[in-house]
């Protein structure tokens, strides 16, 4: 008997070809997540419904001494030369210092440099995801197109904690717009000396104000909102701990600088009093992170302070976050930077923002582990209050960002124009200029800080030392914002150095004069007060005018007891951000003026520094006190 011969169909040679595949495809996949120590998909960190602690425990079981360490690890973004790094070495997380920007420097083009640097911290084996920060120090100011709000100081002349909790939470969504989570505000400093180059970071030298005004940053940053990966916060990281603002004149410990990172002396009792309880109201607001100083306490750096750092802020202020060391901070400790780090971790840091070599760090951490210089439970400490922050963020267990980010809205540029209304000061009124009436149909405007958005934006603007000119989508100068604002029929002029025609004198001479942007210790200088060019600007428009008003956009008081008795009226808008119409709003009286001085305005530089109490430094008196502020 003959059989039929049989014939294969290869239709299902190839599907079961296939099968074979995939079934060898799985062996092999799981066999190297074995080798290579991948935690199963059922692993209990990995399980959104287990409780934040029991995730924490679990994962910290599983890290290996190195994977550890490099959760402590906070690395610039532009040091990270092979993106693979921040798997292979576990980076816990990354920055933008100084606002180092994507290539591209557009809102997607954040959004999506920090995806990618997600998406590769995830690949690692135990796929912990990066922790990305930002310097958002008045809204998402590194962004073009984000709305730009007034400097802190100008924050706390308004003196409003409702209206700090709202930017606050709008700068949050602009972060998370882009997929960060980590801002490093509030500034919490008290500024006792005014030729600081930080003072506009700060709210007020008053402890009482900069605490209400930083517990309110807190929770307005920290409140959760929902966006297209579900619910979302960001950590809020208030600095600079401890007694920054307190450092005496000439005493930096950099030689560019001459007060900034320098030396506050060694007083606990002031320490206490005075600078503790920002801090204090910070922490009791329930923030996430706190960043220590570059500053020292008297001959230490702040970084390797065990007593300030885990006696004072985690034993008796019972703070559960992490803490974050600033920019270089710890390797500014003497020893070299194996004894440094060692020093530092120590004291009682959780971070380190490196912010350069994290190999070198990781090996030094970890050689210092096994010899026992560090105590492994206090690592394990540090990378609990870390991963217990990214837990609670919701970053293992967010889908990778698909919003479209949405930053600048008109919505978010009313409050910020609002806020620069809050934030103006009158100083002196004494010829009634203000409100502008009427009968006022001729104003001639002069000065640098008149038409310039970089300028009245001040640093920390796209650039960390600030921009200059009027190229910001959707900003409006101070300048734009009186002429958008001028009555039909009214004749504004404008020039910068208040050179006009002869002949008439106009109504009204508006000199918007200030200070150039500045950052850091680049801003400490020995005599803050107008340029020569603001000067004769000033001067000019007077003899061309019938009235003078003076607005002083800086950050901080300037030295101009010389000159103000000439003036009419003077208003300090301290550093207002990109929202220029909110001036006009309270020149022309549809707002009313209600900022008050968050710091004291001296007389002369002999006076510095001014106390907390308001006493200065010679005994004579200020030219205006703190509060001070006409109605
Ligand atoms: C500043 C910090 C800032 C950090 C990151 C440092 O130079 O002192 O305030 O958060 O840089 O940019």
């Amino acid at each position: 008997m003959k059989f039929p011969k049989k014939t294969w169909n290869p239709v299902w040679i190839i599907i079961g070809l296939m099968v074979v595949l995939v079934i060898a495809m799985q062996f092999l996949f799981s066999y190297e997540r074995s080798i290579l120590g991948v935690p199963p998909d059922d692993a209990p960190y990995r399980q959104t419904e287990q409780t934040t602690e029991a995730r924490v425990s679990d994962l910290l079981a599983r890290m290996t001494l190195e994977e550890k360490i490099g959760q402590m690890a906070l690395v610039e973004k532009n040091s990270v030369h092979d993106i693979d790094d921040i798997a292979t070495y576990g980076i816990g997380a990354m920055l933008s210092g100084a606002g180092a920007k994507p290539a591209m420097n557009t809102v997607t083009g954040w959004r999506d440099m920090v995806a990618e640097f997600v998406a590769v911290s995830r690949t690692s084996r135990l796929g912990i995801p990066v922790l990305y920060g930002a310097d958002a120090i008045h809204g998402h100011s590194n962004v073009p197109g984000a709305t730009i709000f007034p400097h802190a100081i100008g924050l706390g002349a308004s003196g409003d904690e409702l209206l700090v909790e709202h930017i606050a939470r709008v700068t949050a969504k602009e972060l998370a717009a882009t997929g960060i989570y980590w801002t490093y505000s509030p500034n919490l400093d008290l500024p006792q000396d005014i030729r600081w180059g930080r003072t506009y970071e700060t709210f007020s030298d008053d402890p009482v104000l900069a605490a209400k005004l930083g517990a309110a940053f807190v929770r307005g940053t920290e409140q959760p909102f929902s966006n297209a990966t579900g619910s979302a916060f960001v950590i809020s990281t208030p600095k600079h701990f401890i007694g920054a603002g307190g450092m005496v004149w000439g005493s930096s410990s950099n030689n560019d600088f001459y007060i900034d990172q320098g030396t506050t002396p060694p007083d606990e009792t002031l320490l206490r009093d005075v600078y503790l309880p920002p801090f204090k109201a910070a922490v009791d607001a329930g923030a996430g992170s706190l960043m220590v100083g570059l500053n020292s306490w008297g001959e230490e750096k702040l970084s390797a302070n065990h007593y300030l750092i885990t006696d004072v802020l985690k034993g008796e202020l019972g703070f559960t976050g992490f803490v974050v060391s600033d920019w270089y901070g710890v390797y500014e400790i003497p020893g070299g930077n194996y004894e440094a780090a060692i020093t530092a971790i120590n004291a009682g840091i959780d971070v380190v923002m490196l912010p350069f070599e994290y190999k070198e760090f990781i090996t030094n951490v970890s050689r210092a582990v096994k010899l026992g210089r560090i105590d492994e439970a206090r690592i394990d400490d540090a990378v609990r209050r870390i991963l217990t922050a990214k837990f609670e963020l919701g970053l293992f267990d967010m889908p990778p960002n698909t919003e479209l980010p949405t930053v600048g809205s008109n919505e978010d540029r009313v409050l910020a124009r609002e806020a620069v209304a809050k934030s103006l000061v009158l100083l002196k009124d004494d010829a009634n200029v203000l409100p502008i009436q009427t009968d006022v149909t001729h104003i001639r405007v002069a000065g640098s800080a008149a038409d310039n958005v970089g300028l009245q934006s001040g640093a920390w603007t796209i650039e960390w030392q600030g921009i200059d000119g009027n190229w910001l989508p959707g900003s409006t100068s101070i300048l734009k914002g009186i002429q958008d604002r001028a009555l039909e029929g009214v004749r504004v002029e404008y020039n910068i150095l208040g050179t006009f025609e002869a002949g008439e004198k106009a109504d009204l001479g508006i000199a918007i004069v200030g200070e150039k942007p500045y950052a850091e210790g680049w801003g400490d200088s020995a005599l803050p007060t107008l340029s020569k060019e603001d000067t004769q600007a000033i001067a000019k428009l007077k003899a061309s005018s019938k009235k003078l008003l003076v607005i002083i956009v800086s950050g901080r008081p300037l030295i101009i007891t010389d000159d103000i008795a000439s003036w009419d009226a003077v208003v300090a808008a301290w550093l207002p951000g990109t929202e220029g119409g909110g001036v006009a709003d309270v020149l022309y009286g549809d707002v009313p003026f209600t900022g008050k001085l968050p710091l004291p305005w001296p007389r002369s530089v002999s006076q510095l520094p001014v106390l907390p109490n308001g006493n200065t430094a010679d005994g004579t008196t200020l030219l205006f006190p703190r509060y001070a502020g006409l109605k």
